[in-house]
């Protein structure tokens, strides 16, 4: 049986943007308004407020870590003016969770930003970089004793949404593309497949990555590295070279550009096939998830030994979870997906820790319907009901996984 290392870390993740309420200055806030059938994130989980509850559940259940983000908007809400309210706000998200015993993981950037910078040109403006490490020297100023810090989460979908904000703007595309949600049992069509992000779009962000990093480096005690999407890519008979292709812009460009980091964030929810045309959407089938996506728990465990052997760096789980209306079937992908972890950590691959997304039900980019969340929470009343998934991962930390290591099946 492989044991999970001494130390693991066991937790949660959430983002700014999907649990705060009320990012009024955010670029995301002013798209929700524009797009048709984009549901708003609203006061969303009023996390905002309500952090220190969020956080004794983690803790209370026996988890150890807890990812949260920062959110640019509120710190940086005009060009170069920061917010010292804000930052000591965020500082005292970090103090709970240490006062709670639990290790804070915190995230620069979630996907949005300050709206003035989306207005300015976004990601694709000449001054992209030194505006983002601007608010990194910014951010330094409370993460000095945060053991892990992630610059930027998911750069290769943000590279996509980037992309495809610009095709959206010139005209060249009519719909912004959200998410597709799906009746669980009764999927009935094929998910698009993603557009595959040009890595012209990915570059800038390794740029501000590699910046970011040198300044927290010499602020911060923090081991400092970024969060990659992967997509669990598998070649269909034939699609041997296009898996190369489609893999380098999704995900090596993404790893590579990992090289001198601490650590790298993996975040697997399923697999793809790759023929000779490329990317095959997920078919539809009645285990498919709330968001259209394959049931495949294997692919945390494809998504580790890539990244492993791509980076041979230190690797956090910094996501991995399923949209289910059914909290069951939650119990049995995660351990599944741990079974996965245990077997990769059994072959080597270096693993820290297991954050699982997310642990509230939270606003996922445009829609409430799917429901990721180890914790239930009711949007009038922002009461917290924990899930019984909940529970058992805690079960599973307090134990260190013994439960779910190396093919055991007794939790
Ligand atoms: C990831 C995002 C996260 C959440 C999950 C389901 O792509 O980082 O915010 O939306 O997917």
């Amino acid at each position: 049986m492989t044991e999970f290392p001494k130390g693991f870390l066991w937790g949660a993740s959430t983002s700014p943007h999907q649990t705060e309420g009320n990012n009024v200055n955010s670029d995301w806030w002013a798209r929700e308004g524009l797009i048709p059938g984009m549901d708003l994130s609203g006061d969303a989980d009023d996390s905002y407020h309500r952090f220190g509850e969020d956080m004794r559940l983690l803790a209370n259940a026996g988890l150890n870590a807890y990812r949260f983000g920062i959110e640019w908007a509120r710190i940086e809400p005009r060009p170069g003016q920061f917010s010292l309210a804000e930052l000591s706000h965020y500082r005292r998200m970090i103090q709970s969770a240490f006062d709670l015993g639990v290790t804070p993981v915190v995230t620069l950037h979630h996907f949005s930003s300050p709206r003035w910078f989306a207005e300015q040109g976004g990601w694709s403006a000449p001054d992209a970089v030194d505006r983002f490490t601007k608010f990194a020297a910014a951010a330094a100023e409370i993460l000095h004793d945060v053991p892990w810090v992630i610059t930027i989460n998911e750069p290769n979908m943000l590279a996509m949404m980037t992309m495809m904000e610009d095709a959206f703007r010139s005209g060249q595309v009519k719909e912004w593309q959200t998410p597709t949600i799906q009746e669980e049992g009764i999927a009935d069509a094929p998910v698009m497949a993603l557009p595959t992000p040009s890595t012209e779009y990915g570059a800038p962000l390794a740029e501000a990555h590699h910046a970011a990093r040198e300044i927290l480096r010499s602020r911060t005690d923090a081991r400092i590295g970024w969060s990659v999407a992967n997509q669990a890519f598998l070649a269909s008979p034939g699609g041997e070279a296009k898996l190369l292709e489609v893999r380098h812009d999704w995900e090596d460009f993404y790893l590579d550009a990992t090289s001198g980091d601490d650590f790298v964030g993996v975040q697997s929810y399923s697999s793809q096939q790759v023929d000779a045309n490329g990317i095959v959407p997920h078919p539809p089938h009645p285990d498919n998830t709330l968001v259209g996506t394959a049931f495949r728990p294997d692919a945390l465990g494809i998504a580790i030994r890539h990244t492993w052997e791509r980076t041979r760096l230190p690797i956090l789980v910094t996501e991995n979870g399923i949209a289910t209306s059914d909290d069951e079937r939650r119990v049995s992908y995660t351990r599944e997906a741990l079974r996965h972890l245990s077997n990769a950590i059994g072959e080597g691959a270096d693993v820290r820790g297991y954050l699982h997304w997310s642990l509230l039900d939270n606003y996922e980019w445009g829609h409430w319907a799917p429901t990721f969340g180890l914790v239930a929470v009711d949007r009038t009343t922002f009461a917290r009901a924990p899930k019984p998934s909940l529970t058992w991962l805690g079960d599973v930390a307090r134990a260190n996984g013994k439960p779910v290591a190396g093919g055991e099946r007794s939790i």
